[in-house]
C-alpha cells in the first residue's frame, strides 16, 4: 500500500501569529476528525516552522515541512536556508521545484538535482514538483516536459534514494486559477509518471511511490480525483489556508 498525503502549501502567506493560528486549528480538526492512517503535512515559511514542529508533538497527526532548501551544505550564501537546519529543527519534509520556484527564481533540472540529494542526504523527504504550463499542453508537449523534469532533476538516484521521494503532479495552467485539471487528465499524466519510473528502474519502485496532485484541489474536487488508482493525495496550495478546507480534504480519505 502506498502512502496517502495531503501536503498543505502556505506559500508565502500568513505572518507568524496568523500561522500559529491556522496550525492550532488544523490540529484540533485532525484530532477530532482524523482516525486513518494518511498522513497530513503542513509546508510553511521557514519563519513558522520550530514553532509548528512543537505544536504538532502533542497531536502526532500532523508533519511539517519546509518550501525550499539550498543545494549547498553550508556556506556564504546569505538569506539562505539550509536542508541540515531545516532538519535540525524536527522538520520532515521539503518542496522542491515547485513551478513559481522554476518561474520566479530561475531554478532548473540541475540545480533542483542538487537541492534534492542535500535534502535526502539531511533526512528531509522531498515533495518534488513536477508540471507542464500551459502553452506546453495546448501544443501537446506534456509527456514529454513531465519526462524531461524527472530524468533531469531525479533520475540521477538510484533505486533507494528515489524511492524515498514524494512526487507532485501540478500542472501550471491548474495552481492557484480556479482550473482544475481533471480527473482523467491528472490520472493520464500519474500513471504516465509511473511508467516512466517503472522503466527507468522497475515496478516494484514505481507502485510504491506516492504521486500527489496538485493545482486548485478543494474539498469539492478531491473525492473524484483521489479516487484515481494512480492518485495518492494532494498538494493543496489556496485550500490549505483554511483549516475547514485543509482538513475536508483530508478526510476523503476516511470516507
Ligand atoms: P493551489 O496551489 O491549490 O492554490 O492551486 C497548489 C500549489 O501550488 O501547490
Amino acid at each position: 500500500m502506498r502512502k496517502k498525503i495531503v501536503a498543505g502549501n502556505w506559500k508565502m502567506n500568513l505572518d507568524y501569529q496568523e500561522g500559529i493560528a491556522l496550525f492550532n486549528e488544523v490540529i484540533d480538526l485532525v484530532n477530532a476528525e482524523i482516525t486513518s492512517s494518511q498522513q497530513a503535512v503542513v509546508c510553511s515559511p521557514f519563519i513558522h516552522l520550530q514553532s509548528l514542529v512543537q505544536l504538532a508533538k502533542v497531536s502526532g497527526k500532523v508533519a511539517v515541512g519546509a518550501q525550499n532548501a539550498h543545494q549547498a551544505e553550508s556556506g556564504a550564501y546569505t538569506g539562505e536556508i539550509s536542508a541540515k537546519m531545516i532538519w535540525s529543527v524536527g522538520v520532515k519534509y521539503v518542496i522542491l521545484g515547485h513551478s513559481e520556484r522554476r518561474q520566479y527564481f530561475g531554478e532548473t533540472d540541475a540545480l533542483l538535482a542538487q537541492k534534492t540529494d542535500t535534502a535526502l542526504k539531511n533526512n528531509l523527504t522531498p515533495i518534488f514538483c513536477i508540471g507542464e504550463t500551459l502553452e506546453e499542453r495546448q501544443s501537446e508537449k506534456h509527456f514529454e516536459v513531465i519526462k524531461a523534469q524527472l530524468y533531469g532533476g531525479i533520475f540521477h538516484l538510484d533505486a533507494e534514494a528515489v524511492s524515498k521521494l514524494v512526487i507532485a503532479y501540478e500542472p501550471v495552467w491548474a495552481i492557484g486559477t480556479g482550473v482544475t485539471a481533471s480527473a482523467e487528465q491528472a490520472q493520464e499524466i500519474h500513471e504516465f509518471i509511473r511508467q516512466v519510473i517503472a522503466a527507468k528502474y522497475d515496478q516494484a519502485v514505481a507502485d510504491g511511490i506516492t504521486i500527489l496532485y496538485g493545482g486548485s484541489c478543494n474539498p469539492k474536487n478531491a473525492p473524484e480525483l483521489f479516487a484515481k488508482p494512480d492518485i495518492d493525495g494532494g498538494l493543496i496550495g489556496g485550500a490549505s489556508l483554511k483549516a475547514r478546507d485543509f482538513v475536508d480534504i483530508l478526510k476523503v480519505f476516511n470516507a
